[in-house]
């Protein structure tokens, strides 16, 4: 991995990875530990899809989604503790309109347009201008910040990341079919993979993480290791 210049920033910690592997809840993880900002770019994709929606775009016309994109005005607020950095388009926090169904199924159509990828990475990139963050995503090692300061491409097996995410649901109350879970997981790897822009693929030089067997704490603890022993070695 590329080492990082020695400067008075702190680290831009990038993260990428199929769906339901955890990236957010390790990803905020390290950066309260850290004192750092986190930001989960999957959020700005559902927050176009979301508005497209609402106005009545159509999500296959891309150019159309490219012009909303373009002229959405975008803003970024942290949350109460200064860490988790959430998504308001026009002045609208988006955070629960943007996981519904609805929403998750658009995404991906709207993930696949040139023009929207090329705003968001810009917005992205902004972000990451100050250093001191923790942003995950499908393209952040590989697109979004190629020469980030540490790249870590986190992985599971389908059957471990159905299984989590049925848990989850269940523990807030709803209704989960692991069989279902397991077959959207899959057509979401697919999507994810199979793009003809910006696929989601390892990075050469990322920190591979298979978390099959592991804690989420294990997870961020691991990461957490390689940015102090960089710390010391920055000194
Ligand atoms: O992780 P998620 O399901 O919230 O992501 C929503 C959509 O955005 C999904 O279709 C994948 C896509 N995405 C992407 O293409 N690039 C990113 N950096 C983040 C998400």
């Amino acid at each position: 991995m590329k080492r990082a210049p020695k400067s008075k920033r702190g680290y831009v910690i990038a993260i990428d990875g199929p769906a339901g592997v955890g990236k957010s809840t390790i990803g905020t993880l390290v950066a309260k530990e850290l004192g750092y900002r986190f930001i989960n770019t999957g959020e700005m994709y559902r927050a176009l899809t979301w508005k497209a929606l609402e106005d009545g775009v159509d999500t296959r016309d891309g150019g159309a989604l490219t012009r909303l994109a373009e002229r959405l005005s975008w803003d970024f607020k942290a949350n109460e503790d200064g860490v988790i950095i959430r998504t308001v388009i026009d002045g609208r926090p988006v955070t629960t309109q943007i996981r519904e169904e609805r929403v998750g199924m658009n995404s991906s159509l709207v993930a696949g347009v040139p023009g929207v990828r090329r705003k968001l990475r810009s917005l992205q990139r902004k972000l990451g201008q100050q250093g001191s963050i923790v942003m995950e995503g499908r393209d952040i090692t590989t697109v979004v910040f190629p020469d980030a300061d540490f790249k870590v491409y986190l992985d599971a097996s389908i059957e471990e990341r159905a299984r989590r995410r049925t848990k989850q649901l269940r523990a807030g109350g709803k209704k989960a079919d692991l069989g279902k879970i397991r077959e959207s997981i899959i057509q979401r790897d697919m999507q994810d993979l199979q793009r003809r822009i910006n696929p989601l693929r390892q990075a050469e030089d990322a920190v591979v993480i298979d978390s099959t067997r592991l804690t989420m704490l294990d997870v961020a603890g691991r990461i957490l290791g390689l940015i102090r022993e960089r710390e010391r070695a920055d000194k």
